[in-house]
C-alpha cells in the first residue's frame, strides 16, 4: 500500500512533496503555516485577502486608520463609491507580507500566494493587477488565482519580468470554467503551471450553486484529467476539498494528480491564525452544525459552522476602513441588506441582517468560521484535554500524517 510519499510533484524544475496547504484568507493561512509546508518540502500559501489590513497588525503599518480618516465623513453615507484604495498602499502592503515571508523561508518546499478575483475593492482590475505584479516583484514563488474566472488576470501580468518563471495556476470547480480560462489566455502561449480543481466538500467560497451536493470531486477531477490528455496539454492537476487523510490523497494521486490541496486539517494548527478559543469550536462542531449558506455578499455559496457569529449580525457597513468587496461601482449586497433592515427597524437599538453578512468586518475578527464540510472529524485527529477542550497540533504533525499515513489512518499526536 502506498502513502502520499511514495509521489513527487513536480512544478518545471521543481520537485516537491504533493501536499500544498491552500490559502485561508483573512490570514487563517498564516505565514508561519505556509513556512511550515515549505520547510517540511510541500507548497505553502499565504493569502492577499485584506492585506494592508492584515499588515496593520503584522507590521504596525496604519492602513486602515489613514483610509478610515480619509472618508470619515462617508461613514453615514449609504453611498460609498468614493471610498478607494490608495494603489501605492496596496502595493507596499503585498509587497511588504510577502517580502517578509519569503525572507523567512527555509526548506525545499514553495511558498505561493492566494489571489481571490471577488475581492474587488471598490476598482476591481486596478487592484487585482497591483497585488498580482505586487506579490510576483516581492519574490513570491507561485499565485494561485481563486474565487473567480480571472479571464484578465494573466494578461495583466503579461510584462512582468516573472511572469513566465513564476508558478502560476488556477482553482477551477468544472471542466468548463477551465476551458474558458485556456482560450482567454492562449494567446499569451503560456499556459498554467497548475490547476487546482475544487470539489463542493471544501471551505471558504465555493465555485457552485446551492446544488453544490449534486457534484463530486471525483467526477470533475476525471473529466479534466481526460480532457487535457485528449488536447496533449501537461498541466499538473491538483484535487482539492474534502481530503481528510493520507489514504484520501493517495487515492487522487493514484488517479492521475499531480497533488492535493488541503486546508481543514489545519485549521486547528497552532501555527493557522484562527484564534485558539474559535479552533476549540471547530473541533467541537458537529455535522449538523455544518452549513452552505448565501450570506457572503461576494454571490458565491460559502461553507460555515452555523453558530458563527457572523449569521445574523447587523453591524454598520465598515467599507471606510475596510471596503475589500465594493463592486467598481461603490455597491456591496451587505450594504444593500442591512440598508433594508435599518428603513424596516428605524428605531432599533440592535439590528440583525440575516441574509447577507459583513464579510470584512467578520473575516477580520474571525467571527465567521467558515470551513470544510469534514470539519466535524477533526475531533477525530486528537486528544481531549481533561478540561473539555481538545489538544492543538502542529503543522508538522499534520503534515506529515498526511504524508505518512496508510490505510485511512490518523496519527494521534504525543500527549500533553
Ligand atoms: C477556513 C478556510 C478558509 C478558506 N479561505 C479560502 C480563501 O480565502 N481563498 C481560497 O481560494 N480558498 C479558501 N479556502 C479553500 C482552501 O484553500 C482549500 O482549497 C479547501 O478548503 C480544501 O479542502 P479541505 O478544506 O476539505 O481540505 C478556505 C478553506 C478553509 C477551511
Amino acid at each position: 500500500m502506498k502513502c502520499v510519499d511514495d509521489f513527487r510533484l513536480r512544478l518545471g524544475q521543481r520537485e516537491v512533496v504533493p501536499v500544498i496547504i491552500g490559502g485561508m484568507g483573512v490570514d487563517i493561512s498564516t505565514a508561519e503555516l505556509a513556512l511550515e509546508a515549505a520547510r517540511l518540502g510541500g507548497i505553502g500559501h499565504i493569502s492577499d485577502a485584506m492585506l494592508p489590513t492584515v499588515t496593520d497588525r503584522r507590521y504596525k503599518t496604519k492602513f486602515v486608520s489613514d483610509k478610515q480618516k480619509q472618508y470619515k465623513l462617508n461613514i453615514k453615507q449609504v453611498d460609498k463609491s468614493i471610498v478607494q484604495f490608495d494603489l501605492g498602499q496596496v502595493a507596499e502592503a503585498t509587497r511588504l507580507h510577502v517580502s517578509k515571508t519569503m525572507e523567512a523561508k527555509r526548506g525545499e518546499g514553495m511558498i505561493f500566494v492566494n489571489c481571490m478575483e471577488k475581492l474587488t475593492m471598490n476598482a476591481p482590475r486596478e487592484t487585482l493587477r497591483v497585488r498580482l505584479n505586487g506579490a510576483l516583484d516581492a519574490g513570491i514563488e507561485g499565485i494561485t488565482l481563486s474565487a473567480g474566472l480571472h479571464l484578465g488576470s494573466f494578461e495583466m501580468m503579461k510584462d512582468n519580468p516573472r511572469f513566465r518563471d513564476a508558478k502560476l495556476g488556477i482553482i477551477v470547480s468544472s471542466l468548463r470554467a477551465l476551458i474558458l480560462f485556456l482560450r482567454k489566455t492562449a494567446r499569451l502561449e503560456r499556459l498554467p503551471d497548475f490547476v487546482v480543481v475544487e470539489g463542493p466538500l471544501a471551505g471558504g467560497h465555493l465555485g457552485f450553486g446551492m446544488d453544490w451536493a449534486q457534484y463530486d470531486l471525483h467526477t470533475i477531477v476525471a473529466e479534466i484529467i481526460a480532457y487535457l490528455k485528449a488536447e496533449h496539454l501537461t498541466i499538473p492537476v491538483i484535487a482539492a476539498g474534502g481530503i481528510f487523510t493520507g489514504t484520501d490523497a493517495v487515492d487522487f494521486l493514484e488517479k492521475g494528480c499531480a497533488g492535493v490541496q488541503v486546508a481543514t486539517r489545519f485549521t486547528v494548527a497552532a501555527e493557522c491564525g484562527i484564534p485558539e478559543k474559535v479552533q476549540q469550536e471547530y473541533y467541537r462542531a458537529t455535522e449538523e452544525q455544518m452549513e452552505v449558506n448565501t450570506t457572503s455578499p461576494t454571490g458565491y455559496p460559502m461553507r460555515m459552522i452555523s453558530t458563527s457569529p457572523s449569521i445574523g449580525a447587523g453591524v454598520r457597513p465598515n467599507c471606510e476602513a475596510y471596503g475589500y468587496l465594493l463592486d467598481g461601482n461603490g455597491g456591496c449586497a451587505y450594504i444593500d441588506a442591512y440598508n433594508r433592515v435599518l428603513a424596516e427597524n428605524p428605531e432599533a437599538k440592535k439590528l440583525s441582517v440575516m441574509d447577507k453578512t459583513c464579510l470584512c468586518t467578520h473575516m477580520r475578527n474571525y467571527d465567521c468560521w467558515t470551513c470544510g464540510q469534514y470539519t466535524y472529524r477533526l475531533k477525530d485527529t486528537t486528544h481531549r484535554n481533561a478540561d473539555g477542550t481538545y489538544q492543538i497540533l502542529s503543522a508538522e504533525h499534520i503534515f506529515h500524517d498526511y504524508q505518512y499515513s496508510k490505510d485511512n489512518q490518523i496519527a494521534l499526536p504525543q500527549l500533553k
